[in-house]
């Protein structure tokens, strides 16, 4: 306790991390987002931020960053922490790095990244146990109180080199407990003042995506006369484009960016599942806005439909299986399969990271 009085003090070169307890996201071989969003602004493509919950989700993502050299984002929700522990998970990137290593990936550029952050705590928690990335979400919070939260992770998180994600405009539909009906695109107008007033790394902004496998109602949507599917309505891209002008290079985050693969959903529904309607962002669009100010492109649902339509698959396919590799492992393959495709033919992250 004192010891974690007296590091939060001191300048970073007198640290000494033994004697504070503290693990430097450094020391286990992880990267910040600094150098990685630079490149990718300069470089029109976008880092893939995948969220991971357990084994098979990670080993799918690092076999696909791997195999086509993509720096990739490692994001923890609260939710994943409360499921598989954050000290555990932390270990598991930690690992993570060994097994790209092991995997022929000679410099691999791994981002440990805390997604939704909801207070300065569990920030600085993550700081301390060796994130090197860390999001305070307080957009759901007043103008001036997301400033001073924002701020206030900011500097600590600076002096030991960890990366800051913030959030200006809200999202619909459920962040990570917090719930919100309708969305509030980001004010360009607000981002000037929020960025220099916080010194944040990169800006999550809103223009049209949500979270989840229902990013629209069927009354926003238009219908496919041919195939009866929802067609969804398209981002807010003039949004985003005042935000840059406003903004030049800054890194720009989407979050709720699953495409939802009507594939995976159809397959869910045919194999005993109920996705009625659920719907996406094209990803047409998410590849215009990877070649913007975009640099990140935050995605979870689509690999848990991945993993779903495999899993089920496999359950009516083969009613007598019980071995839990043989269902789990079509679905790691399955994730490994859309993580690629993501990168390659998405977000353009490919070779990136050689
Ligand atoms: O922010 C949304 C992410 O998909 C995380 O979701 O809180 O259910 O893990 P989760
Ligand atoms: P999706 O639900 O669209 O995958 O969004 C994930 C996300 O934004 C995580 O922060
Ligand atoms: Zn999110």
């Amino acid at each position: 306790m004192k010891f974690h009085y007296i590091c939060d003090r001191l300048p970073k070169a007198i640290i000494i991390n033994k004697y504070c307890n503290m693990v430097s996201y450094k020391e286990l071989g992880l990267v910040n987002t600094r150098e990685m969003f630079a490149k990718a602004v300069k470089g029109g493509y976008a880092i893939p931020a995948f969220n991971f919950n357990n084994m098979e989700q990670l080993q799918a993502i690092i076999k696909a960053c791997a195999e086509t050299k993509s720096p990739v984002i490692l994001q923890v929700s609260k939710g994943a922490r409360n499921y598989a522990n954050q000290t555990l998970l932390r270990y598991m990137a930690e690992g993570a790095v060994a097994y790209a290593k092991e995997l022929g990936w000679k410099r691999p550029q791994i981002v440990l990244h805390l997604d939704h952050g909801d207070s300065y705590e569990v920030c600085k928690s993550c700081v301390q146990t060796g994130f090197s990335s860390v999001m305070i979400d307080g957009s759901a919070l007043p103008y001036d109180e997301n400033v001073a939260l924002t701020k206030k992770v900011v500097r600590y998180a600076h002096r030991y080199g960890v990366t800051v994600e913030a959030e200006l405009g809200v999202l619909a539909g459920v962040e990570d407990e917090v719930a919100a009906e309708e969305s509030h695109y980001t004010k360009p107008e607000e981002v000037i003042d929020f960025v220099t007033k916080t010194g944040c790394d990169s800006l999550a902004i809103s223009i049209g995506t949500s979270h989840g496998a229902y990013k629209f109602k069927p009354e926003q949507c238009t219908r496919d006369p041919k195939t009866g599917k929802l067609v969804p309505p398209p981002l807010a891209f003039d949004v985003l484009k005042q935000i840059e002008k406003k903004l030049p290079g800054f890194p720009i985050v989407l979050h709720g960016s699953s495409s939802v693969p009507q594939e995976y959903v159809d397959i869910i529904n045919t194999h005993g599942g109920k996705l009625p309607d659920a719907v996406g962002i094209p990803e047409e669009q998410l590849r215009k806005a990877a070649k913007s100010a975009v640099c990140k492109i935050n995605i979870d649902s689509d690999s848990r439909l991945a993993m779903t339509a495999a899993v089920r698959k496999v359950f009516v396919d083969k009613p007598g299986e019980f071995d839990p590799r043989k269902y789990l492992g079509p679905a790691r393959d399955e994730m490994e399969k859309l993580y690629k495709h993501k990168i390659v033919n998405v977000l353009g992250s490919n070779g990136k990271a050689k």
